[in-house]
């Protein structure tokens, strides 16, 4: 499918010469006269190259290494301009913690101390946020501790919540998109004892995947916002999928189980996740945790910044089989145009391939119970807060008609309280919103789509076109904490707002 997006390269020269200030690197600003004075006419011939240069399924999936507190005690992350192979014998520049992408996956167990200190060595203060870890405010990284350049910060707190697939990346107010873009974010993966009972497949049956969306230049650099494209505003959409930092790559599988943990850490796009050759497979957990039991399904949404945990299985696949994971699209999520050039929600795309090599006696099974969930009651919500998502004069993406200010309090929650949230989409777009701090389950939505990873814990969901979706949520953190819509050039401008819990 993605095959006709390669062979389109032409439709992508425009957008490139509307973003030739960032031919050389989009880190640089100061590149801007130099490369868009670079004659049209070269730039259309050059271009026809790297869209033909990057042959799908032939890169092997990247794996990143892992930090593990129950090896180490304490870790050092210094976020940082570095050069990377993306792409066999070249060098893109982008931003890493540890010098290559993909970052480390934070691997921890449950009672464990986190202790890393983290060095900004970027021309603009930044700060680290641990999504979905319920952490104290000052650990946690809003965006009005981010630290200046040349400073560290030292994170230190105990983990305390179930096992689950969780992540990291940088916050700094208005340039979250632009970080993440050029590569300051990774995986955080928690675990604990009742999840080691169910005997899940694990080692080298256990592979991380976290999908990333992104569009490179002629010269294999990324380039992000098309400033001149007043669409991206709604969301940077890419032609280039990477998977850990692999573009569209594969992975050699023996015939067995495995569990993938998946990341959707792309700006905008919303995958429908699906396998070509394996009609069902089982979601086992979703954001914030695993799943009571294991569900059996054929798709899977996944929205900005949303997990899951899924088990899928080749044990009746033979030496020599290719199964490929896609995105069947979802133009549900969006009416809005985003950038003409670039493969639409609706997209069916190819991400990557498992390549079946070897033959392996599988006697896993997957349990019929995972772990409990205590259900939270609506009986038990002490308040019912709307909050709107909207677009106001000026083009501004908001919640509630105010744009962000950081240190404005919102909405103010007593401490050691339930209450119900509903969030209202008044928009021809999904959002996907995130609550820092909490952990947070679904009531119900008034929307036609249904999505499966609503029976688990979140802390992120979407919120289809027009739809009304209810959580419920207890505040067992006290501090300041941001909430916000999770499409990042949204919360970037200025979908987010501040709640303090007291
Ligand atoms: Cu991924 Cu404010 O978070
Ligand atoms: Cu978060
Ligand atoms: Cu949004």
């Amino acid at each position: 499918m993605n095959r006709r997006y390669f062979l389109h390269y032409s439709s992508m020269t425009a957008a490139y010469l509307l973003t030739g200030c960032e031919k050389k690197s989009g880190l640089d600003k100061e590149t801007t006269e130099k490369t868009a004075a670079i004659p049209p006419t070269i730039e259309k011939s050059s271009l026809k190259e790297p869209i033909k240069t990057i042959k799908p399924f032939t890169q092997k999936l990247k794996i990143p290494g892992e930090i593990n507190f129950s090896q180490i005690n304490q870790a050092e992350f210094i976020a940082q301009k570095s050069q990377v192979n993306i792409f066999p014998d070249i060098k893109t520049d982008v931003l890493t913690f540890q010098g290559d992408l993909p970052n480390p996956t934070v691997r921890i167990s449950k009672g464990d101390n986190f202790d890393l200190d983290f060095i900004n060595n970027l021309s603009d203060s930044t700060i680290i946020h641990w999504h979905g870890l319920v952490v104290p405010e000052e650990m946690d990284g809003h965006p009005k501790d981010a630290i200046d350049t040349g400073q560290t910060k030292h994170y230190h707190y105990a983990v305390n919540q179930s096992a689950g697939t969780f992540w990291y990346h940088t916050h700094p107010h208005g340039r979250t998109g632009k970080e993440i873009y050029y590569g300051l974010s990774g995986l955080y993966i928690i675990e604990d004892e009742e999840e080691k009972k169910l005997n899940l497949p694990s080692g080298e049956f256990e592979i991380p995947l976290m999908i990333q969306d992104r569009r490179f230049d002629e010269n294999h650099q990324l380039f992000y916002k098309d400033e001149k494209v007043p669409q991206d505003n709604n969301g940077v959409l890419g032609d280039v999928i990477l998977v850990n930092a692999t573009p569209f790559p594969y992975q050699e599988v023996k015939t067995g189980k495995y569990r993938l943990r998946v990341l959707n850490g792309s700006s905008v796009r919303t995958y429908k996740l699906a396998f070509d050759a394996i009609d069902q497979f089982m979601l086992i957990g979703t954001d914030a945790g695993l799943l009571e039991e294991p569900l059996k399904v054929n798709s899977v949404v996944l929205s900005v910044a949303e997990r899951v945990d899924i088990i899928v299985d080749f044990s009746e696949k033979n030496t020599g089989d290719v199964i490929t994971l896609k995105t069947l699209g979802f133009k549900e999520g969006s009416n809005l145009t985003l950038h003409p050039d670039y493969p639409s929600f609706g997209a069916e795309i190819d991400i990557m391939q498992f390549h079946v090599v070897q033959k392996s006696e599988d006697t896993s099974v997957v349990p019929d119970r995972l772990v409990p969930i205590t259900r939270l009651k609506e009986e038990d919500a002490v308040k019912t807060r709307i909050i709107t998502m909207e677009i106001i004069a000026g083009g501004i993406w908001t919640l509630n008609k105010k744009p962000y200010d950081m240190h404005r309090v919102d909405e103010k929650v007593k401490l050691d309280t339930t209450e119900i949230w509903e969030i209202k989409n008044s928009v021809h777009m999904a959002h996907p919103f995130h609550m820092h701090g909490v952990r947070f389950q679904v009531l119900d939505r008034d929307g036609k789509v249904e999505f499966p990873t609503d029976k688990g814990w979140k802390d992120t969901v979407i919120v289809m076109p027009f739809e009304t979706v209810r959580i419920i949520v207890h505040f067992a953190m006290p501090g300041l904490f941001v909430y916000h819509c999770h499409i990042l050039e949204h919360e970037d401008h200025s979908m987010m707002a501040n709640v303090l819990v007291e």
